[in-house]
């Protein structure tokens, strides 16, 4: 009998301690951090996760960044040029950027950071006159539809000039460099291979969106687009 009771007593123990282990691995305060994405708004053109498409205009649309800065990096325009600026914040990552390429090697120049409403309008009609709409509407967007206009975005090419701006960017030892590692100083290769369905745009190595490193970091381990990360729509035209 007292054997019996002893049992019953060592199986309350152990179902006992069963259940403070179990509470303590709910204990929330210990586990992994939930990724916020409503941190920043995703409409407002100041935004660092302003999300810009086809579908997605800035709104106002003749909206201009109120910090624009030019990052010391190398730079395929005149620095009076106002192209060779992007907001404070991109400005600084970029140099980071820049500066971990030189540290493997290799050299990368600006070649187009923020463009205004005009800027963007010049750019698109030279598209279209140049190849006409259709297909100026599968590189180059539309005034007021651009990231460029917010500042947070940049085309970057090789120091030495070589496929600035061209597919052929893809393959230089300085945009596979840009593949790899331009999430580790917080920006996003905006357009992928085969998501032009869901971005707008065909396949561009060279552009650069800075989202900051806490979301180019989701952005890398879920290789998802911006819009399919924050459950938009897709955004194959206008
Ligand atoms: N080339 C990109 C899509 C732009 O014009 O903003
Ligand atoms: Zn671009």
């Amino acid at each position: 009998m007292k054997k019996h009771i002893l049992l019953v007593l060592a199986v309350i123990l152990v179902i006992l301690v069963r259940q403070v282990d179990f509470f303590k691995f709910k204990d929330h305060t210990n586990g992994p951090k939930v990724f916020d994405k409503t941190t920043h708004s995703l409409s407002d053109p100041a935004s660092l996760w302003i999300i810009v498409n086809k579908k997605r205009p800035l709104n106002p649309p003749n909206y201009e960044p109120n910090d624009l800065t030019m990052p010391k990096v190398p730079l395929r325009r005149e620095p009076s040029s106002v192209e060779m600026k992007v907001r404070a914040s991109a400005a600084k990552a970029m140099e980071e950027l820049f500066d971990s390429a030189k540290h493997d090697g290799l050299s990368l120049a600006l070649a187009s950071g923020y463009r205004s409403y005009d800027m963007q309008k010049t750019t698109y009609d030279t598209e279209v006159i140049g190849y006409g709409k259709k297909f100026a509407d599968t590189e180059s967007a539309r005034p007021g539809y651009s990231e460029h206009q917010t500042g947070w975005a940049a085309d970057v090419g090789p120091e030495n000039g070589e496929c600035v701006v061209l597919d052929c960017f893809a393959n230089t030892p300085e945009g596979k460099w840009l593949a790899i590692h331009a999430w580790q100083h917080g920006f996003v290769i905006r357009y992928r291979q085969s998501t032009k369905a869901i971005v707008g745009y065909k396949y561009e190595p060279w552009h650069i969106r800075y989202v900051g490193k806490e979301l180019a970091n989701e952005i890398h381990k879920t290789n998802l687009t911006l819009e399919q990360f924050f459950d938009l729509p897709a955004a194959p035209n206008y």
